[in-house]
């Protein structure tokens, strides 16, 4: 392990809904450079994890840290602000735009939209998809994308909005074998650059923790 602070510290982290512990004291640590899987069965409390890093659920109890700072995480925003980008399960493109805006939108206001120079975002776009060795049309609309395309868009998004710490809900469920392997090169590339990865991924078995991480991860 590195000597200095992690890149993010997750400590104690508890969330309930009402009766249901969906998440007891959960600590973890990760560094730039190291990819994770964070396993468990269905209903284990991985996504409510994932949503807390995200801004979208606020834990009870417990901190998060990064590079050494309590970090608040109350809304996406917070969380975008702090590096942490999360692709869900379901990508959450916005289907009428395209490919290219839908990757400026990680940085750029809504409101403040018209006034990007598009050649600038097309170009940023091929420049990204590039980078990840994938071949996506950048001014075609996110409509009709398959999900492994729409999770390499929000790949790039993220990158573009300067994400440090990237967490994919389930990210292999849809893809078939082909898409797998090059979702994990992507990932590779990234962790190599020294981004800190999290794959969340369902187990079936019954009996061992409700969630663990494991570590050192993919190689
Ligand atoms: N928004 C919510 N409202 C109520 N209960 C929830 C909510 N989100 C998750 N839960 C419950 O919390 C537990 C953990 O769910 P979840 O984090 O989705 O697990 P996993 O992703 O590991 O399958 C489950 O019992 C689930 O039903
Ligand atoms: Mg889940």
């Amino acid at each position: 392990m590195p000597d200095q602070a992690p890149l993010l510290r997750v400590r104690e982290v508890s969330k309930s809904f009402g009766a249901v512990a969906a998440v007891q004291k959960v600590s973890f640590d990760l560094y730039g450079g190291e990819a994770h899987a964070l396993v468990g069965e269905n209903g284990a409390g991985k996504s409510t994890i994932v949503k807390m890093l995200a801004g979208v659920h606020r834990p009870d109890a417990g901190t998060f840290e990064l590079d050494g700072f309590p970090v608040e995480l109350h809304t996406p925003a917070d969380a975008k602000a702090a590096g942490i980008a999360v692709i869900y399960q379901e990508p959450t493109l916005f289907p009428d735009l395209t490919v290219a805006e839908n990757i400026a939108m990680g940085r750029q206001p809504l409101g403040r939209f018209k006034t990007i120079d598009r050649t600038a975002m097309l170009r940023e776009a091929a420049q990204l998809f590039t980078r990840l060795g994938v071949s996506i049309e950048p001014n075609r609309p996110a409509r009709g994308l398959s999900i492994a395309d729409q999770q390499l868009v929000e790949i790039a998004k993220a990158i573009s909005a300067d994400a440090r710490v990237v967490v994919m809900d389930e990210p292999t469920r849809a893809l078939t074998g082909v898409e797998v392997e090059r979702l994990f090169a992507v990932a590779r590339s990234l962790r190599d650059d020294g981004a800190a990865l999290v794959f969340i991924d369902r187990v079936h078995r019954r009996q061992h923790r409700p969630v663990r991480l494991l570590s050192p991860g993919i190689s």
